[in-house]
């Protein structure tokens, strides 16, 4: 393989600490970097480049980790625009429209779910993401469900069971028995296909002990737990990531003190997803009150029909930017170290020396144009494994 430098940036986010200006984001200006066999080899000063066999101009551009999206619903079939459309005019967001998604994914091909989930994930990799994580929980079936696990594999390594989104409809009076299937029968034939077991502990969706009995099973199969929690009203879903502890508990709009002590003393970090309360117009999440605890946060998009049709990371960095109280430099650390972080990688989100050579070079001389142009999508290239895999907005 040959290596590759990154010249003339004019900012480069390392976000590693230890590099640059020493902030979070560890700075760099006037700056080059070096890619060899798909990892960062060096990072310095643009005159202090060594020689490598081809060059990459960054024309004085920002350059920043790729961006990790550790909450996505990659795979799915159907229609639901007409559901937004009546909660723009006034209707609330309940998670029943989640069966209207249910129906139409298990009336879908494979390669249906395939080509669908291809165009968004390609819509992802446009805006610079270049880690997602995607789950299951729209098939609800042994078959479906282990379906959308081989799919998302085909996209990304980190699947996520989550046979406990909602009770399908031929369950809903038996909710005992679809507790049952998912924690046997479906989580052995899913088990092998993901890494993360998930469950929406929300109103509506999974009670405190019916996710506690799936994270144990999932648990006890091998997989690794995080959460939906706390996205409708208060509920248990934070205090049950922090006794199990999880890597993260996602959407986090209804906490108590005693939640947030919770999670800091247990070290999960909370996810989460702006994008979704833009679009089901719920409350913004306090990401102050989370950052002053000491706890990680990390920014992602929830890509899904229902709550959140949204690919872009850098439209999720603005609206925390603009909503959740976050500074710029808070919230890239966020889609990038952040996201790494509630996945349990060391590998990504960065850009230290021995880090996966994932990055963007932005069209813009500061990350802050991230936050500052809404709408926009300031990508210039996007690298994922030191590989070129976008040149621009598509
Ligand atoms: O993360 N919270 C639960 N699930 C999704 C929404 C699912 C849907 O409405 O289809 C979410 O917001
Ligand atoms: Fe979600």
């Amino acid at each position: 393989m040959t290596s590759t430098l990154i010249a003339n940036i004019g900012e480069l986010v390392t976000c590693d600490a230890s590099l640059g200006d020493g902030s979070a984001l560890g700075i760099l200006r006037d700056a080059a970097l070096v890619i060899d066999e798909g990892v960062v080899t060096w990072v310095g000063a643009a005159t202090d480049a060594p020689a490598a066999d081809e060059i990459v101009d960054a024309e004085g551009g920002c350059v920043v980790p790729g961006f990790v999206d550790s909450h996505t619903h990659l795979v799915f079939a159907g229609e639901r625009s007409a559901e937004f459309a009546a909660r723009m005019a006034g209707a609330s967001y309940t998670g029943g429209g989640i069966a209207t998604t249910v129906a139409a994914t298990r009336a879908a091909s494979t390669a249906q779910l395939r080509s669908a989930a291809a165009r968004r994930f390609d819509e992802m990799t446009a805006s610079g993401t270049t880690t997602l994580e995607a789950k299951s929980g729209y098939g609800l079936t042994v078959a479906d469900e282990a379906r959308l696990l081989e799919l998302s594999g085909e996209f990304t390594a980190e699947t996520t069971f989550l046979g406990a989104h909602v009770v399908p409809p031929e369950y809903v009076h038996n909710r005992g028995a679809y507790v049952d299937l998912v924690c046997g029968e479906m989580l052995a034939a899913c088990a092998p296909h993901a890494r993360w077991i998930d469950a929406f502990c929300d109103l509506g969706a999974f009670d405190a002990d019916e996710t506690r009995r799936v994270l144990r099973a999932g648990v006890a199969a091998g997989l690794m737990p995080r959460l939906h929690g706390n996205q409708l009203a208060h509920g248990s879903g934070a205090l049950v990531a922090a006794e199990f502890d999880a890597a993260s508990v996602d959407h986090c709009n209804h906490l108590l003190d005693s939640d947030i002590d919770a999670l800091a003393a247990a070290g999960v970090a909370a996810t989460l997803l702006p994008a979704a309360d833009f679009c089901a117009r719920t409350p913004y999440p306090d990401a102050r009150r989370l950052l002053d605890a000491g706890i990680t946060v990390a920014l992602a998009t929830d890509c899904n029909p229902g709550t959140s049709y949204v690919t872009s990371m850098p439209f999720v960095i603005a609206l925390a930017v603009r909503e959740l109280g976050m500074t710029p430099a808070e919230a890239l650390w966020a889609a990038t170290a952040g996201g790494a972080k509630a996945l349990r990688r060391a590998d990504v989100g960065t850009l230290s020396v021995g880090a996966r050579a994932d990055l963007v070079v932005l069209d813009a001389p500061s990350y802050v144009h991230l936050a500052y142009r809404p709408g926009s999508n300031p990508t210039a290239q996007v690298f994922r494994r030191g590989v070129r895999v976008s040149s621009g907005p598509r």
